[in-house]
């Protein structure tokens, strides 16, 4: 039997690609390995975010030259956000002859063709600008077979692409732009979901709150999160990521009014200085997000908010940073990504003038991050001694693992028969990032 590796780097949304991708390999016929030398097909589902990553993929991928002598017959491919962009594919197919498969986040479905063909000693490139919607709402992964990696927890693409165009994000060039799938569709892949014992979702788009937008039929993210909280049998609803400009009163209201709906918000802020939210074309100032984030806690006291931040985008100066220390005082975050600046072709931002030294990203990057360790800290210290909701989702090899609703990891003592229950905990100790606590109260 073939056997394939698949790596996957970036986000939620490469991590669900990557299980329609190991659903297609599945069914035809490969089995999966976690040992790269072990494998007849080496698969990478990339990220282009930001630099970093793009260089491990270049860097893996020297290294696999040399299985390639030594096993012939074996294929690479290279697949997700990198290979849309046209340069990077270029670059790509100079710089790692030994690649034999390119595609792209538009043509996932024609993998078992791409490979046949590459099988057949082909080098195969093929890589689309759009998906191939013909009609309003379509989604072309709709009948695809999935191979989910958690069998409580799955997640379901709500909304694809973006057009935000932040100035320094390279996704609405490679994602393409802003389309929902039908609710109709998404209801019944969560009611299928459920019926196959599923407890949670998580509804996954680049910009959820703009979910239905872009469609003819009068919905919204919020209307959406009211039909799929009556499903019986469904325990939670997460979902990310959600852009503080399309956030409005209802998605509020459906965070305080819906039980199955999780406290848990991830609000990027991506900087505190409104001079710099401007040049990002982030569509809010400084106060607008305080502002938001004090509505939101207003209707949902216990939420968890978590947020994504950017050093050194151009033109930052020591007073602009200052300016993000204080905000992330203020919000008191529970927890936060952080990312330094990196100029992505293509962009805007990376064609701006006054770009930032790398020492001085760096050097910022250290002080954000030990603020919002110190305030991370106490978020997870205050929760010693509270109870807390949580799904039971598996086992730690002692005992029970599962998440709060505000998303924090558990360890408990209990038995296998809670798995898939909700269970009240009551957290006796806290780590850094995970807690442990003793179960009070089995639920039904
Ligand atoms: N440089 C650094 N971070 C970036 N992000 C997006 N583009 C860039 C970039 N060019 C970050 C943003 C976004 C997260 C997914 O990645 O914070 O919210
Ligand atoms: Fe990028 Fe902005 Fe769209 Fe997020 S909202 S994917 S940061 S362009």
């Amino acid at each position: 039997m073939k056997k394939f590796f698949l790596k996957t780097m970036g986000c939620q949304m490469n991590d669900h690609d990557s299980e329609v991708i190991r659903g297609l390999l599945l069914s035809l016929g490969y089995a999966e390995t976690e040992e790269v030398e072990e494998a007849d097909l080496i698969l990478y589902n990339t990220c282009c975010v930001r630099e970093n990553p793009e260089r491990k993929v270049y860097g893996h991928m020297a290294g696999y030259k040399r299985l390639k002598e030594a096993k012939p017959h074996l294929l690479i491919g290279i697949c997700g956000c990198m290979t849309q962009q046209k340069e990077e594919r270029q670059n790509i197919l100079r710089e790692l002859p030994h690649v034999d498969l390119i595609f792209g986040t538009h043509n996932i479905h024609r993998l078992p063709e791409l490979l046949a063909r590459a099988e057949g000693g082909e080098r195969v490139v093929e890589v689309w600008d759009e998906a191939p919607y013909e009609e309003e709402g379509q989604d072309f992964r709709e009948n695809l077979p999935v191979e989910r990696s958690h069998r409580l927890k799955a997640f379901v693409n709500i909304i694809y692409g973006c057009t935000n165009f932040c100035t320094y994000c390279i996704v609405p060039y490679v994602r393409g732009k802003e389309h929902s799938r039908l609710p109709e569709s998404i209801l019944t892949e969560v009611e299928g979901l459920v019926e196959a014992g599923y407890k949670e979702v998580t509804l996954l788009g680049q910009n959820v709150n703009a979910y239905g937008k872009d469609l003819s039929i009068d919905t919204s993210f919020s209307q959406l999160l009211t039909e799929l909280n009556a499903i019986e049998g469904l325990a939670r609803i997460r979902f990310t990521t959600s852009h503080p400009r399309d956030l409005g009163p209802d998605l509020i209201d459906a965070l305080a009014g819906l039980d199955k709906v999780c406290e848990h918000l991830h609000l990027p802020v991506q900087a505190g200085s409104s001079r710099v939210l401007r040049r990002m074309n982030r569509g809010y100032t400084r106060e607008q997000y305080l502002d938001l984030v004090q509505k939101v806690r207003q209707a949902v006291p216990e939420i968890a908010l978590t947020t994504d931040i950017i050093v050194g985008f151009p033109g930052e100066t020591e007073g602009d940073f200052q300016e993000t220390l204080s905000l992330v005082e203020e919000v008191r975050f529970d927890s936060a990504f952080t990312f330094i600046y990196s100029p992505r072709e293509g962009t805007p931002a990376a064609r701006f003038a006054d770009q930032v030294p790398e020492e001085v990203k760096k050097e910022r990057i250290y002080r954000l991050i030990e603020l919002q360790n110190k305030i991370s800290a106490e978020h997870i210290q205050g929760l010693v001694g509270t109870k807390q909701e949580v799904l039971v989702e598996g086992t730690d090899g002692q005992g029970l693992v599962g998440r709060t609703r505000t998303n924090r990891q558990v360890h408990f003592a209990g038995s296998q028969e809670l798995m898939g229950e909700l269970v009240t905990v009551e957290i006796t100790e806290a780590g850094t990032w995970t807690l442990r606590g003793r179960v009070v109260q089995p639920q039904a």
